[in-house]
């Protein structure tokens, strides 16, 4: 017997990460070949942009998507959520070449208050919430503030595409396939403070930090890559990553919905306190996802280095949390 359709929401659709990350939905690759969707799509109130969504679901019609259930436009996130079991927040001003994630705070602070409470009064109790949009971290923040009904561990920010390019750099520097490499980490704000770190990490059962051995290139050369590779892609597009953060959107949707099977993963979530964190931070820390949850990888030694490390992106975290307190 084929499985009930789940309801998907995605905003900003008619966007250049919509339009990489909505036929990968569609064709089953986030939640299961076998699992059909209806898409929920939520675009601005603007002539253009509710124009534009109408063109990409033409699109989306002309797949012919076997798994896709059903499809329906929207410019107002109180229809946009109705019920809806995922909520992908990918609509907000992008970063332009010059500018720090940071420069977005106030002008995206004020969607993500009023998509939290449409998520409150409307989606799905269960509803599993992914933050795209930058700053990611506080708008996850502010939409799960702004959600006072639905639990806090349901609002998620998006981690996943550093650690995906921090798996790529790994994968250079050591010669070995990407996918030989297990427990890696990334911790804090998806933002060039972020901290990678491969200290536990393996492949094939040997240590990657005793495989590279070389902290000179993890502190000047891989974790800055790792840290300003938006950066290096905006300047290189004139426009901000589209098709790899829609990958990772994927990844960390799918991993979260279906398992990983006790590999780490990194995701963005709200802190109970874990390495010192203070309670509610929406921190980027190792999860394992099993039974649509996620648990925080606990227990890890942090040296003093990684210590200096996260207390840096943490202190930027608190810093733009305190930047949107007024609007809470
Ligand atoms: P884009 O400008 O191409 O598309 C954004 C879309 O969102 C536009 O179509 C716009 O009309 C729509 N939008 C704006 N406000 C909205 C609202 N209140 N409700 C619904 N839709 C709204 O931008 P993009 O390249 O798709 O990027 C989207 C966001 O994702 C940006 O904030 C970008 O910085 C961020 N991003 C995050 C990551 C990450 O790793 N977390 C990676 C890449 C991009
Ligand atoms: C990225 O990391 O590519 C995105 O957050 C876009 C940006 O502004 O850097």
């Amino acid at each position: 017997m084929s499985k009930k359709p789940v309801r998907v929401a995605v905003t900003g659709a008619a966007g250049q990460i919509g339009y990489a990350l909505l036929f990968r939905i569609a064709s089953g690759e986030m939640l299961g070949k076998d699992q059909p969707v209806i898409l929920q799509l939520l675009e601005v109130p603007v002539e253009k942009a509710q124009e534009a969504l109408k063109g990409v679901m033409m699109e989306l019609d002309d797949c012919a998507f076997p798994l896709l259930a059903g499809m329906e436009a929207h410019s107002d996130p109180m229809t946009a959520f109705k019920d809806t079991d995922y909520a992908l927040l990918v609509g907000a001003r992008p970063r332009g070449p010059g500018m720090e994630r940071a420069d977005l705070l106030a002008a995206n602070a004020q969607i993500f208050t009023a998509q939290g409470k449409a998520l409150n009064a409307v989606a799905s109790r269960n509803v599993k919430v992914l933050v795209v949009g930058n700053p990611a971290n506080t708008n996850a923040y502010i939409a799960m503030k702004s959600a006072p009904d639905l639990p806090a561990k349901n609002f998620t920010a998006m981690l996943r595409l550093d650690h995906n390019r921090a798996l790529s750099q790994i994968a250079a520097k050591t010669g070995k396939p990407v996918a030989s490499i297990q427990k890696l980490a990334v911790w804090g704000n998806h933002s060039p403070t972020m901290y990678a770190d491969y200290r536990f990490a393996t492949i094939d059962g040997a240590s990657v930090k005793d495989m590279i051995n070389d902290q000179v290139w993890n502190a000047e050369t891989f974790l800055p890559t790792v840290g300003k590779r938006g950066a290096a892609i905006i300047a290189a597009r004139g426009v901000s990553s589209a098709a790899s953060a829609a990958n990772a959107a994927i990844d960390h949707m799918r991993d979260w919905a279906l398992g990983t099977n006790g590999g780490w993963v990194t995701m963005g979530v709200p802190s109970k306190g874990e390495y010192g964190i203070p309670k509610e931070v929406m921190f980027g820390y190792p999860v394992t996802c099993a039974n649509g949850e996620y648990s925080i990888v606990e227990g890890l030694p942090i040296d003093a280095f990684s210590q200096e490390c996260i207390n840096k992106t943490l202190a930027e975290l608190q810093g733009e949390q305190d930047g949107v307190k007024h609007l809470l």
